[in-house]
């Protein structure tokens, strides 16, 4: 059995559009709708739970919670709202092109390799990435061939998320993303190949973007 849980409650500092970033508009629909929308089309959920800004209504067909400070703690509140399941699948409401099909393709990857905790969305980086140090100076260029960028959503073991969560709040605070918190307990993550339409909204110009492959997408199958 496995839980959705989108994360949905942050305040969006980055895109300032004057409201919490899940309630922003894209095509018609607040931002949060549009991942509800994605994990609704699969049949193998038995519940979603969506961690929201204090005072923001619940979607209909959702659990819905309060979210905490940080993103991890958003994390900690959702799954404490998710009744039993085996799978917890964590999705940012930032990344609204979210198809059921990568969601179910991440779950069904998880389900096949007994030996690991996690399966993650992830795509091979393209840009050529280097290490800064304070100065401001190339300390290292990192072999771009090993390099992933990581996304959601993130499927886990549940025992392992609960695992990885108890730690203290200052490491809860510097986790970008569940997968590193797994990592760090000595979990083993396995990448499931994705697009780099699964984009995520952070900045004016990333709403522009989603807003025109979305539109693309309605023009496919409205
Ligand atoms: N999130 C959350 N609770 C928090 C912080 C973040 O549920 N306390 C969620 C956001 O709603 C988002 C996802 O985590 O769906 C990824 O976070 P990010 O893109 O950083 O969103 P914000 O924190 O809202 O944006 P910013 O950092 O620009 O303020
Ligand atoms: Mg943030």
């Amino acid at each position: 059995m496995t839980v959705a849980l989108i994360v949905a409650a942050g305040s969006g500092e980055r895109l300032r559009a004057g409201q919490p970033k899940a309630l922003v508009e894209l095509a018609g629909r607040p931002l949060v709708q549009w991942s509800i929308d994605a994990l609704q089309a699969l049949d193998s959920l038995e519940r979603i739970v969506v961690a929201l800004p204090p005072g923001v209504p619940a979607p209909a067909g959702v659990t819905a919670v309060e979210g905490g400070a940080v993103r991890s703690d958003s994390v900690r509140r959702a799954l404490a709202a998710a009744g039993a399941c085996e799978l917890v699948l964590v999705q940012d409401a930032a990344r609204p092109l979210l198809t059921p099909e990568l969601a179910g393709a991440v779950i069904a990857a998880l389900e096949a390799d007994a030996e690991a905790d996690a399966a993650i969305a992830a795509v091979p980086v393209t840009d050529t990435i280097k290490a800064v140090d304070v100065l401001g100076a190339v300390s290292e260029t990192l072999d771009r061939s090993r390099l992933w960028a990581v996304q959601t959503p993130q499927v886990f073991r549940r025992s392992a998320l609960e695992r990885a969560l108890a730690v203290d709040p200052e490491q809860l605070a510097q986790a970008t993303d569940d997968a590193w918190l797994v990592e760090r307990a000595g979990g083993r993550v396995i990448v499931v190949p994705a697009s780099d339409e699964n984009l995520k909204v952070t900045t004016p110009m990333d709403l522009r973007m989603a807003e025109l492959l979305i539109q693309a997408r309605l023009r496919q199958r409205p």
